[in-house]
């Protein structure tokens, strides 16, 4: 644990310049989006608004988009009649609407349909010819249409009943192909992306390194970069040449260049990029081809490859002919998109796959978001406690006497304490599942302080009446839900947002660095708030009731409409089969 940390915090010194670029992968147009996608986009989301949060002066940079050229597309558009710049038009939308509804903060999104992007490969191209990594030959290969990928045998299943081989990572059937091809000299990079595999923490987590120099141990053969313009027409030409189109993994692999203006001058500002996620599929196009196009270009390749697990539904792979491909707007519906966001991070780990359930999201939305953050809000601000609807000031007095006199307060007191600095090292390693672990712990505290120290029994017109009591605990227990909600602000954005609106948090206080202003940190502080100052009014426009708990119903009931069903006769079809019995 501690070796990973500190390979983690390794990486973070390793930072040389102002910019932060993030990529997640772009995405293939030839289906909708699926939660699975919107992962690896709320994981590079997260990513840099805690970097935004944690590094104010970093230039942090998100790019997603989507990828739209190659044969998988061509044949989508065709099986829905729909010409095939339409049908990308139509899914690289939706995808933007999708990541719009999940508050995904990009500050580009590119199509590989852009002429920007076009150029871009254009000259990767040339500069690849040009220092000699390209050269013509004669290629035959198993091609796996789907993956867009040349397999070796290796790679491959055969089925003896039908004679039929089938690539053994996705399942896909592959063909014999017979081509001139453009090859790249990949084979002489093997000695280099091995360096640059090994060093400085690069992919992460360790096992997707191991998996990488695993096959780093084989020789490397050189890969097909181009496909006769006649087979993949759909893609970019080769520079030079209209016979060849460039193969869609290395014009898909520039994005990360074309989003930042490569090739012009201005590109290194942002290049090399500091993190790129990708999810486990995709790990030998990014750990071995995209590092040695890079090298071989001249140009250093990425700081660190974040690569993540996959979602799985009740246990099965999400795929179209099972049904269960969890449409995010859908999900979104049942949980809200922050619930679904809150679901995918404290759910999900990176190096393992995660099993979306409607039961599992149900407990932890509810028990979390509802009951443990969001009813200690509505129990703090109730207007039976807290009539004057304020967040109110501490008494030293009576902090220093619940701290001594109550195991509750203490024990909240230290979780308060260590919060930042243990978020913080969660979130340096992309790990947000303990980032809410440790939240939630902290929130738990809070609760049971809450409980303890009976509040209930201080209100105005209650025999113990205390009024400076009585607000010095509840303003401890919205201190506990102020930090929360800033450590939470890369996870749940519009939610930590709604939870710091109502407590009243100016904006300019809700950076990382305000972790540091609380009770817990100030228990000898006189009769001022040592975060906020004085007792502030809550914000009457913004509602107390922060979650809304699922219902079981409601829940079930839309679980069952997702679910194929069997086809419903219709009135007149019962009719008619009635009628030719009879
Ligand atoms: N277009 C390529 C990437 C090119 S990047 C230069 C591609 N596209 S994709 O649409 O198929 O996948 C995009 C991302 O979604 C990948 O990171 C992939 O791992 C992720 N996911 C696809 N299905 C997934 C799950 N079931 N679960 C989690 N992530 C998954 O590959």
């Amino acid at each position: 644990m501690l070796i990973r940390r500190i390979r983690c915090l390794k990486y973070l010194g390793t930072r040389y310049n102002s910019s932060h670029y993030v990529t997640t992968p772009i995405f293939y147009v030839n289906a909708a989006p699926h939660i699975g996608h919107l992962y690896s986009a709320v994981i590079a989301d997260a990513h840099c608004r805690y970097q935004r949060l944690r590094y104010p002066e970093l230039d942090v940079r998100l790019c997603t988009g989507t990828d739209e050229h190659g044969t998988k597309i061509q044949q989508a558009a065709s099986l829905h009649g729909v010409p095939v710049a339409k049908y990308c038009d139509d899914i690289s939308q939706r995808y933007r609407e999708v990541f719009r509804s999940a508050s995904i903060q990009q500050d580009d999104f590119i199509r590989t349909t852009e002429d920007r992007h076009k150029r871009a490969v254009a000259n990767f191209w040339r500069t690849l010819y040009t220092r000699g990594h390209i050269y013509s030959a004669a290629y035959s290969g198993w091609y796996c249409v789907s993956d867009e990928t040349f397999l070796t045998d290796s790679q491959l299943r055969l089925d003896e009943a039908t004679g039929t081989r089938y690539s053994l990572e996705s399942g896909h059937p592959v063909e014999w192909t017979e081509e001139t091809n453009y090859m790249f000299r990949l084979s002489q990079f093997q000695d280099d992306v091995r360096h640059w595999v090994k060093t400085e923490a690069r992919i992460r987590p360790a096992k997707f390194e191991k998996i990488l120099l695993d096959t780093l141990s084989e020789p490397l053969p050189d890969v097909s970069v181009s496909r006769p313009s006649n087979r993949v027409h759909w893609a970019i030409p080769v520079p030079d040449d209209d016979s060849q189109t460039v193969y869609v993994w290395l014009d898909a692999l520039v994005n990360y260049l074309s989003s930042v203006g490569y090739p012009d001058e201005k590109f290194s500002a942002h290049w090399p990029p500091a993190q790129q996620v990708i999810g486990k599929d995709i790990l030998k196009f990014h750990g071995i081809y995209w590092p040695a196009f890079l090298l071989a270009a001249g140009l250093e390749p990425p700081g660190q490859l974040y690569v993540h697990s996959h979602w799985t539904v009740d246990g099965q792979k999400m795929s179209k002919s099972k049904h269960n491909v969890v449409d995010p707007l859908q999900a979104a519906q049942q949980y809200t998109m922050e619930g679904l966001r809150y679901f995918l991070l404290r759910e999900g780990v990176a190096h393992s796959d995660g099993n979306y359930s409607h039961v599992k999201a149900q407990r932890i939305l509810n028990s979390e978001l509802a009951d443990t953050l969001g009813n200690l809000l509505s129990r703090a601000s109730a207007k039976s406690l807290n009539p004057g609807q304020i967040y109110p000031s501490t008494s030293a007095e009576h902090l220093a006497d619940l701290l001594r006199s109550l195991d509750a307060a203490k024990r909240l007191q230290d979780s308060l304490l260590h919060l930042s600095e243990r978020c913080a090292s969660h979130y340096e390693c992309n790990h947000f599942h303990l980032v809410a672990d440790t939240t939630m712990a902290a929130l738990h505290a809070a609760n049971n302080f809450f409980e303890s120290s009976k509040p209930w029994t201080l209100k105005a017109g209650a025999p113990d009446g205390k009024q400076a009591r009585l607000e010095t605990i509840i303003a401890m227990t919205m201190d506990a839900l102020r930090l929360s909600g800033i450590v939470l602000q890369p996870i749940i954005p519009q939610l930590a947002n709604r939870l710091l609106d109502k407590l009243s948090v100016p904006t300019a206080q809700r950076g990382w660095n305000y972790l540091a202003e609380s009770f817990a940190t100030s228990p000898n502080s006189s009769n001022s708030h040592p975060g906020l100052g004085e007792s502030r009014q809550l914000d009457g426009q913004t509602s107390a009731l922060l979650f809304q708990r699922i219902l079981e119903e409601t829940a079930a009931k839309e679980v069952k409409q997702q679910q194929p069903q069997p086809a419903k006769r219709s009135k007149s079809k019962k009719k008619e089969r009635r009628e030719t019995m009879s």
